[in-house]
């Protein structure tokens, strides 16, 4: 099977970056989330990036119409997935809710139709035990901004028929990014090795031995990396890497991936990260932001 068109489920951070990069790959894509404010919310932030393409002379007018034009939004479950042939699931962190999403697509999905869930956090594993087709199941772990970073993690669950796998990774590849396959372990690769990161940055600013500004710049300046650990943790919220670290210091039981006490004092605090404006940086109306003093 060749997967023309592709659904995803929810309509926040990950899933429009998702149905943005399936659009632009020339794929038709139905964008779906509960309520018209979130898809439209979605769909806008979509229009908004590729508008900053054209006004920066990457994107052609025309083409950038074209790449909407391929853009669908539903609030309807059963018409949003009738046609997929691929359907990504991107909604919140809850094995309730995602195996109930799972039950429901495996009864309004064709028979063909792979289900991909993009958790970070939970096992692929019980989410394909939700539905009768559990060969059919595979995680899709996109990144953060998911339009542009290239990696998606491929989870193989266990009991997926090969043909599942490769029919995600051929997927993926048309999609423009690079899969890689991974067994459905906590934390996968990607977050397995960021986690004992965000802890180190988190214990440096409890010991005073650095500022988060400071260990942000030293990992850029002098590892190469795009965002500093601090940074990166505030993008990807602390609630989410409380959930992601418990996971897998439950599997590992290595010290190394414990979630250090900050991030529970910080959650404690009302303080998520860049999603509500407060982390290890106060982000300002304006687009820049402040670092905040912890004690
Ligand atoms: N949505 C869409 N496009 C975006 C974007 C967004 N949120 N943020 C940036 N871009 C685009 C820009 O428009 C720009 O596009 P062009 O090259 O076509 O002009 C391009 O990305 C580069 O952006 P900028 O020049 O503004 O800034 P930058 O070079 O600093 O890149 C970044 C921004 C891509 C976010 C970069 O800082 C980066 O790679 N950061 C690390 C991100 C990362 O590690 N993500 C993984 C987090 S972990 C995770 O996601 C796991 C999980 O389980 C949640």
């Amino acid at each position: 099977m060749e997967v023309k068109n592709i659904t995803v489920l929810g309509a926040g951070t990950m899933g429009h970056g998702i149905a943005q990069a399936a659009v632009q790959a020339g794929f038709d894509a139905v964008l779906y989330d509960i309520s018209a404010e979130f898809v439209e919310k979605g769909a806008a932030r979509i229009k908004k990036s590729l508008a900053k393409r054209v006004e920066k002379g990457k994107l052609a007018q025309d083409q950038m119409e074209a790449i909407l034009g391929r853009l669908k939004t539903s609030t309807n479950l059963a018409e949003a997935v009738k046609n997929a042939d691929f359907v990504v699931e991107a909604v919140p962190e809850n094995l309730d809710l995602k195996k109930k999403i799972f039950a429901e697509l495996d009864k309004l999905c064709k028979p063909e139709t792979i289900l991909a869930t993009n958790t970070s956090v939970l096992s692929v594993t019980a989410v394909a035990g939700a539905t009768s087709r559990k060969d059919q199941v595979v995680g899709t772990h996109f990144f953060n901004p998911a339009a542009v970073m290239k990696l998606v993690e491929i989870i193989c669950p266990v009991g997926a028929a090969d043909k599942t796998v490769e029919i995600a990774m051929d997927t993926m590849k048309r999609l423009g990014k690079t899969p890689i396959k991974v067994k459905d372990t906590p934390g996968f690769i990607v977050n397995r090795l960021l986690g004992p990161l965000y802890m180190t940055a988190a214990q440096m600013v409890l010991d005073g031995t650095a500022t988060a500004e400071d260990i942000d710049t030293a990992m850029k300046l002098g590892a190469g990396h795009p965002m500093g650990p601090c940074e990166l943790a505030d993008f990807g919220g602390f609630d989410v890497i409380q959930m992601a670290q418990d996971s897998v210091f439950e599997y590992t039981h290595s010290e190394a991936d414990k979630l250090n006490i900050l991030y529970r004092k910080m959650i404690e605090a009302g303080r998520l990260g860049f999603k509500n404006g407060k982390g290890f940086y106060d982000y300002l109306p304006d687009g820049t932001k402040k670092p905040f003093k912890v004690f």
